[in-house]
């Protein structure tokens, strides 16, 4: 198939469109690099070795989409592009409702006038919010408690309505909600590389390990977990990568809405990671116990049984080779794909 990849250079999307390629698929990226570099792509280039068509600009402009669906015979689209930052959502809702939600419907809208039919969509663990209890399986209440979690259930509602309308001439969608991707690429081609500050743990602690930030900050050691340290479900994002063309194969032409949980349905402590990750670098990895963040919880992981009865896919590679790999693609990439990082 022909895939049209949105956001394809960013972390997850440049996974994807290498495992796509790996398939034996055909890869378009739309990407506006608000917050990807373009030299992503030549390294999915430099992995595959088969080219892939670019196209710069926003899901939001339909006349760009209509453009490529002109051009292009895609079978399907991914979509990954929009912006994800908890806390920036807080500050930014509108940017977040109109990146994420407005953009996205434009992109459905198009979709189907052009007959574009199969959409996977990138969602998130955050539209659960807080669980009454784990592991979380997908028919659980959905009650995200801020803006970015919002926005993904907004696009999620969408979807399922759209797909069930009567006047919909058949449309499949797709929706992936992934729990904490982490470690890139075994080339060390591809990985991580966050603007600005990390939010996230695993970069954080990257950039701890590489010695451009004097230590880790550790949100919280007093939770009702194994070390009183926030527990997550953290997934390697090359599985999460195939985990998206099984999906993209599996279901193309089943008309409906489809939602999956992608996690290995195990949770990992945040000083069990900081173990982790000092190992694999064979450095120190300094850090302090600081106040909870704010919104955080103390501990979600995935119910993974559905993804693996229906797509036939599951999650295989463990926790050292996501430190392991996070590792040689920081070590190799001090400074991300650009030298202009802070
Ligand atoms: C993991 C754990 C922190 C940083 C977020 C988004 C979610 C998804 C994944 C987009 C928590 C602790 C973190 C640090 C720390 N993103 N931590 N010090 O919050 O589970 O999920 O990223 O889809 O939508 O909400 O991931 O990596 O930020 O935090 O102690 O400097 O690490 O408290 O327990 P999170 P995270």
């Amino acid at each position: 198939m022909q895939i049209l990849v949105t956001g394809g250079a960013g972390y997850i999307g440049t996974h994807t469109c290498v495992a796509l390629l790996a398939a034996g698929h055909q890869v378009v990226v739309l990407d506006n690099f608000s917050n990807s570099q373009p030299q992503a792509l030549a390294r999915v280039e430099q992995i595959s070795g088969q080219s892939v068509r670019l196209y710069q600009g926003d899901v939001g402009d339909a006349s760009l989409l209509q453009q490529i669906f002109a051009e292009q015979q895609i079978d399907a689209v991914i979509h990954f592009a929009g912006a994800k930052a908890v806390g920036e959502s807080v500050e930014l809702p509108l940017f977040y409702y109109r990146n994420n939600v407005t953009a996205s419907q434009t992109l459905i809208e198009t979709m189907t006038a052009c007959g574009v039919k199969t959409l996977v969509f990138s969602s998130s663990a955050t539209v659960y919010g807080d669980p009454h209890t784990v592991p979380i399986v997908e028919d659980f209440p959905l009650l995200p408690t801020n803006p970015y979690g919002r926005s993904k259930l907004m696009v999620e509602q969408i979807i399922g309505d759209h797909c069930a309308s009567p006047k919909t001439q058949g449309f499949t969608g797709i929706v992936l909600r992934y729990f904490n991707p982490v470690g890139a690429h075994p080339s060390g081609l591809i990985g991580e590389d966050p603007n600005g500050i990390p939010n996230n743990l695993m970069p954080f602690i990257a950039q701890v390990a590489i010695g451009r930030r004097p230590e880790l900050s550790v949100f919280g050691d007093d939770y009702p977990t194994i070390d009183g340290t926030g527990v997550r479900d953290y997934i390697h994002v090359c599985d999460l990568a195939e985990g998206h063309v099984r999906a993209v194969e599996k279901l193309h032409g089943n008309y409906g809405c489809h939602v999956f949980n992608l996690g290995t349905g195990s949770g990992i402590s945040v000083l069990q990671m900081v173990q982790a990750y000092a190992a694999a670098c064979g450095r120190d990895i300094p850090y302090r116990f600081v106040a909870r963040r704010a919104g955080d919880v103390a501990q979600y992981f995935a119910d993974p049984t559905k993804a693996r009865e229906v797509l036939g896919w599951q999650a295989t590679r463990d926790l050292n080779d996501m430190v392991a790999s996070s590792w040689h693609w920081q070590s190799t990439n001090p400074a991300g794909y650009s030298s202009t990082k802070d």
